[in-house]
Parts: structure tokens; sequence; C-alpha cells
């Protein structure tokens, strides 16, 4: 049977404007980094993907690395795609990366003109896509002048390969400094993804403010801190956990007794609020309207579904927020 997306998906969904761009994004996105590579079963990725579409989530986030093995997240959803989504592509925005290392040799990783345009083709071939929507210089490159990166981006959009283009865990001066080469390309740079929850606040000292200033949107990752934040490890580690995965990168020490304790507390709170655990970690990152989106990932159609109700209770109350700094102390 062929698929027919939810009619009532857009009203499920709050969208956010992404800096000063012309583009909104869903609240919630969803990333393909863990659960949607060959390792996995395609059957649970494709129920993801339609439970996604169905609740407005219209934004999905790659990289030529996911998997296990790389690449292979980018050619699940292109199969997805056939199966389910070509006939929305217009209703898509999907975004790709490179930075990390994808193919042996000099030229397989970091930020040269030569890697990233050879990596998005790739993407593209992978994904059986005529552009992306968003592309991402995935992280900064020490030995690349910034010049060069981001001429590669501003290439790619010229080239029609990409609408739009981003940074990934770019420092608030290098930001600052990669905004400002863009604009004068005469390409914006629309969105930076920075990693973002309860247990990660860095980007609350400075990254923020940048992003404002230069008008560029913020999508946040692993704004669960991998599952840390939700209620699953209160009692041990369990086995079909991220923690507990060979390829999973969360590493089991993450799992330490002293942020256990600190999340079983956020999660009385959490229930206080009548939530789970996971959804008010999740409305706690959309709580700054700079956050354009928080960029989730799932195992499962049930967890999605769980933190999609986040939505239905993002307001805190100064209390709350307060008691929360005092459990994060
Ligand atoms: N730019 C970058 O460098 C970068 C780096 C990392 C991630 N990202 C992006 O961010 C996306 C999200 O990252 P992430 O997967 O680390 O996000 P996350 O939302 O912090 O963690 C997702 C994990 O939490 C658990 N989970 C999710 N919802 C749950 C629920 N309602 N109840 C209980 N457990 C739940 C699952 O783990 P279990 O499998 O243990 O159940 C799931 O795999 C990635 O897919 C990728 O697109 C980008």
């Amino acid at each position: 049977m062929s698929y027919l997306p939810a009619s009532g998906r857009y009203d499920r969904m709050t969208y956010r404007r992404c800096g000063k761009s012309g583009l909104l994004l869903p609240a919630i996105s969803l990333g393909l980094w863990h659960n949607f590579g060959y390792v996995d079963r395609l059957e649970d990725a494709r129920a993801m993907i339609r439970t996604a579409f169905d609740h407005g989530i219209t934004h999905f986030d790659l990289a030529n690395n996911y998997g296990p093995p790389p690449g292979s997240a980018e050619a699940n959803f292109g199969t997805i795609l056939d199966q389910d989504l070509r006939p929305y592509r217009d209703e898509l925005i999907i975004s790709t990366k490179a930075g990390y290392l994808m193919w042996p040799g000099p030229y397989g990783e970091w930020g040269s003109r030569k890697y990233l345009i050879a990596s998005l083709d790739q993407s593209l071939k992978r994904m059986k896509l005529d552009y992306v929507d968003i592309f991402y210089s995935h992280r900064p490159d020490p030995h690349t002048p910034l010049e060069e990166t981001m001429g590669a981006l501003d290439q790619v959009v010229r080239q029609g390969k990409a609408l739009y283009v981003g940074i990934s865990s770019y420092s608030p001066e290098e930001t600052r400094r990669a905004a400002q080469i863009l604009k004068q390309l005469g390409t914006p740079c629309l969105i930076h993804q920075p990693k973002y929850s309860m247990l990660v606040r860095d980007i609350e000292e400075g990254l923020l403010d940048t992003l404002e200033h230069e008008g560029m949107g913020c999508i946040v990752f692993s704004p669960l801190a991998q599952g840390l934040l939700t209620n699953k490890y209160l009692k041990g580690i369990p086995q079909d956990s991220r923690a507990a995965k060979s390829h999973g990168f969360l590493q089991k020490e993450e799992v330490s007794e002293e942020v256990v304790e600190k999340v079983r507390r956020l999660n009385e709170l959490a229930q206080k609020r009548g939530q789970s655990m996971a959804q008010m970690a999740l409305a706690w990152t959309l709580r700054d309207p700079r956050v354009t989106s928080t960029l989730i990932g799932a195992r499962n159609v049930a967890q999605l579904t769980d933190s999609l109700r986040c939505l239905e209770h993002t307001a805190f109350t100064e209390e709350e927020l307060q008691q929360i700094n005092q459990i994060l102390a």
C-alpha cells in the first residue's frame, strides 16, 4: 500500500523562523545519526520517518558518515524517500554534512574544497537527490583557511546542489568569521548546529548571542544527551540502549552515578509537570526563542511519539527553571 501522509500534519507542529532567513523549521527535527544504518532494521527506520512526517516534522538531518557503516543512513534514507516521500520532496528540508573521516587519503575529511564538494556529490548520489536543502561544514578545520571552507559552501549553493549552508560545532569567534566571509560572498550562513542539553550548556555563554547578532538560526543536537536525559538509566544500563551498544557513541562511563542522581531528581520535577523526563528535557531546550529547532534522535516510534508530546507543555515557571539549575549545579 502506498503511503498517504496524515492530512492534519501541519496543525500538530509549531514552526520557527531560522534566524533572519525566509526558512521556517519545525520546533522538533529528526536526526539519523543512530538507528538508521545498515546495522539497523530498515522497517523501523521507515516507520519513524513516516511517523515524523505525519506529525509535521519536515526536517531530516543527515551527514555523510552516519550509519554504521558510514554512508548507510543516507542510502537508507534514499530508499525510504523512494518508498514513501519522494512525491513530497518540496515539503521536506533535508540536510547533510561533511567534515569527519569518510574515505582514506588526504581528501577524505576536514574542510578543504576538494573534500567538501566530492563528499556532497557522494551524498546526493546515495540519497538520489538533485540537491539538499542545507549543507554543513560538520566541524571547523584548523589547517584549512576558513575562506576556502566557506568558499566551498558558497560554491555548492551556486551550483544548485544546496539551497542553504550551515556550520556545526564552530566557536563563537569562528562563527563570526564564517558568517562574515559568507556574507561577502553573497551566500548568508543560515544556521549553526551546536550540542545543547541540560547537561551541556556552553552555547549560553556566547554562541547564542553571536547567532542572534549574525541573524543565524540555531538547531541544537543531542538535546537528550544521547538518552541520558530520559528515565532509561535510572535502574542500570538496559541492553537495548545506546550506552550498551558497541557502535553507540554514548560510553558506559558517561552513565555515572552523579548524572543518574541528577536525572532522578529532574524526573521527579518532570512528573510534577505531567511530562516524561524526555519531554521536559526537550521543552527546556526550546525555552530560548533563539533556538530554532531541537534535533532529536529516536530508536523506535514509541520514543518518537513520546518526545513529540513535549510540545504540549513548553512553558516553564521561574521557579521550575531555578529548581532545574539547582539540580544541575
Ligand atoms: N553536528 C554534529 O556534530 C552532531 C553530533 C551528534 C548528533 N547530531 C545530530 O543530532 C541528532 C540527534 O542526536 P542524538 O541521537 O544524540 O539525540 P538525543 O535526542 O539526545 O538522543 C537520542 C537517543 O535518546 C533515546 N531516546 C530518544 N527519545 C526517547 C524517549 N522519548 N524516551 C526514552 N529514550 C529516548 C534513544 O536512545 P536509546 O537507543 O538508548 O533508547 C535515542 O537514540 C543526530 O541524529 C544528528 O542528526 C549532530
